[in-house]
């Protein structure tokens, strides 16, 4: 059935609704295109056109869920990485710009085209996706505890036609433990907030985004300082360890690597935070 409204109606309606949020039209037209299925383009050309009461329904569903802090890339399952969208659920993280550095830092290292990286807590995969998209004769192999990040990860390769990675339920290296295998790269953005900065997060991401893609123990540093105990053990000499690192990290951070370590070094991130530690196995 058709409602009474038109798309431009609904989108105005959106804006009121959404009115105290700093993004309230952007994200009033992301919403609106996702309820009503239709592209930017085609809600330009042709705001008056009715919308089905269907649509309106499920637009005010996802307004409503978004006033309710849910974030905007859940309701519309998509976040873009690296210029790929990327699906996304709220069994994954939901992609940060930041964390280009650390692919820019790969990209920037890796001297073959076959080179053999290991992605620690992939999530919803962007990391692996997006240096297969760079190095397609890269051998990508991809883990995340939780199988069901592991499954919108799956997706996103065959989406992007990385199908290539070879993805594995475990804990940071079990899988590999015993094989013999060396990775010429390991690379992580893995969860690095404390239990003390837990309630400082915003409620959007703290109430909504994983808590095991989030929170590393007491000092936030529980599995960065397990990535660097264990990583030299699955790299080949002069492989690189990169990962990303929290906000006032980076001194303890770099307190733990000992003498197996050469080339340490930091990326800083478009907001000057020191973002992504490099470090070269001797
Ligand atoms: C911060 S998220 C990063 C996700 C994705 N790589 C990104 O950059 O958007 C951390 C990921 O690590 C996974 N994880 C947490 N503990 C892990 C462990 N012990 N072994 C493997 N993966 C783990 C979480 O499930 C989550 O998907």
């Amino acid at each position: 059935m058709e409602s009474k409204k038109t798309l431009g109606e609904l989108y105005r309606n959106g804006i009121a609704l959404l009115g105290d949020r700093p993004q309230a039209v952007l994200e009033a037209k992301v919403l609106l295109l996702r309820a009503a299925a239709v592209t930017e383009a085609r809600f330009l050309a042709a705001p008056d056109k009715p919308c089905s009461s269907k649509a309106e329904a499920f637009f005010l569903r996802l307004v409503g869920r978004r006033l309710d802090g849910v974030p905007l890339a859940y309701l519309t399952g998509k976040k873009e990485f690296w210029s790929i969208p990327f699906e996304v659920s709220p069994s994954v993280l939901v992609p940060r710009p930041e964390t280009e550095v650390l692919v820019e830092k790969v990209l920037g290292l890796a001297t073959r085209e076959d080179e053999s990286i290991l992605d620690v807590g992939t999530g919803s995969g962007c990391i692996a996706v997006a240096l297969a998209k760079e190095l397609p004769r890269a051998r990508i192999q991809a883990v995340d505890i939780s199988e069901r990040a592991l499954r919108v990860a799956r997706r996103n390769a065959a989406l992007h036609k990385a199908g290539h990675i070879q993805f594995h339920r475990c804990s940071l290296f079990s899988a590999f433990r015993g094989t013999g295998v060396r990775f010429d790269f390991i690379v992580s953005n893995p969860p690095y907030i404390s239990r003390g900065e837990w309630d400082g997060l915003p409620p959007e991401v703290r109430d909504f985004e994983p808590r095991r893609a989030l929170l590393a123990g007491e000092s936030g540093l529980e599995l960065i300082e397990r990535l660097i105990r264990r990583a030299g053990t699955f790299l080949r000499p002069g492989g690189y360890l990169i990962f990303e690192i929290g906000d006032g990290q980076r001194d303890r951070v770099l307190s733990l690597f000992g003498k197996r370590w050469t080339e340490i070094e930091t990326a800083w991130d478009l907001a000057g935070q020191p973002r992504v530690i490099t470090a070269r196995r001797a």
